[in-house]
């Protein structure tokens, strides 16, 4: 097993048109490369993803800094008449190195099942793009107790054969945390990723080494405990990283 490097990814979802966007993205930039070049502090990975409409010039904005840029959804055929979707090919293009598929407002808003987000994760990693595949609970299956066989066969009918830590990243986003305000405990999470974890481990052989992020309601407050759950390899965070203080000061809490 080797070391897994933490991942800050905020999701901005669809929110930014293209001044506010490059604004809060130059921003960052600006904080990460000063960070750099103060050197007192090993960064995590980022990722930045912004609405598709604005991914080049964020792309820009970002260019030479340690942010990377992701988007927020691909197609899973890599090109074709699909009106109005996005083939992982274009976001290979416009320098996103991230994709996110399967976050629950897609699974729900858009019909999206196991199947499809697992074709989209095979058609990012077609396009050497890193797959950020989300599961999650909902509130009802929660309650029920049945949370851990959710995200247990989410994780099976959602990765495709081949995920490996090098094309793929793991988000568990309880349903009922995202941007609620309301947060999973540290005892919640920590079953959770560990149950991950060990479904993971039976289904790849880079199980071990796949990182998994927790996302819902994550922010500034919450990070450094979030972060200090065994098992938590980064966040996925949605409303606050629209905030660059707020989001800046997570990547802060996940560096060494
Ligand atoms: P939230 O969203 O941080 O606003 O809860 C997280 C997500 O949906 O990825």
């Amino acid at each position: 097993m080797t070391e897994r490097r933490r991942l800050i990814a905020g999701n901005w979802k669809m929110n930014g048109l293209l001044a506010d966007g490059v604004r809060r993205a130059a921003a960052l930039a600006a904080r990460a490369r000063d960070a750099l070049a103060d050197g007192e502090r090993k960064l995590p990975d980022i990722a930045i993803c912004p609405p598709a409409t604005i991914l080049g010039a964020v792309g820009k904005a970002i260019g030479g800094s340690p942010i990377a840029l992701g988007a927020q959804d691909c197609h899973a055929e890599d090109k074709g008449a699909r009106t109005g979707d996005i083939a992982a090919a274009m976001l290979a293009e416009l320098s996103c190195r991230y994709v996110i598929v399967g976050h629950s407002e897609r699974r729900a808003g858009h019909g999206e099942t196991d199947a499809v987000v697992r074709a989209k994760a095979e058609a990012a990693h077609r396009a050497g793009l890193i797959a950020v595949v989300c599961v999650g609970e909902s509130a009802g299956e929660r309650k029920a107790g049945k949370h851990l066989d959710v995200i247990a066969r989410q994780i099976e009918a959602s990765l495709p054969p081949g995920v490996a830590a090098a094309n793929t990243v793991v988000a568990y986003e309880p349903v009922w945390a995202i941007g609620t305000g309301l947060n999973a405990t540290a005892a919640d999470i920590a079953a959770a990723h560990r149950h991950l974890r060990l479904r993971l481990s039976a289904f790849s052989r880079d199980g071990a080494d796949i990182r998994v992020l927790y996302g819902g309601s994550a922010n500034a407050r919450n990070a450094a405990e979030i972060l200090a759950v065994p098992g938590v390899d980064g966040c996925l965070v949605g409303g606050a990283s629209l905030d660059v203080d707020a989001f800046w000061a997570m990547v802060l809490a996940a560096s060494s």
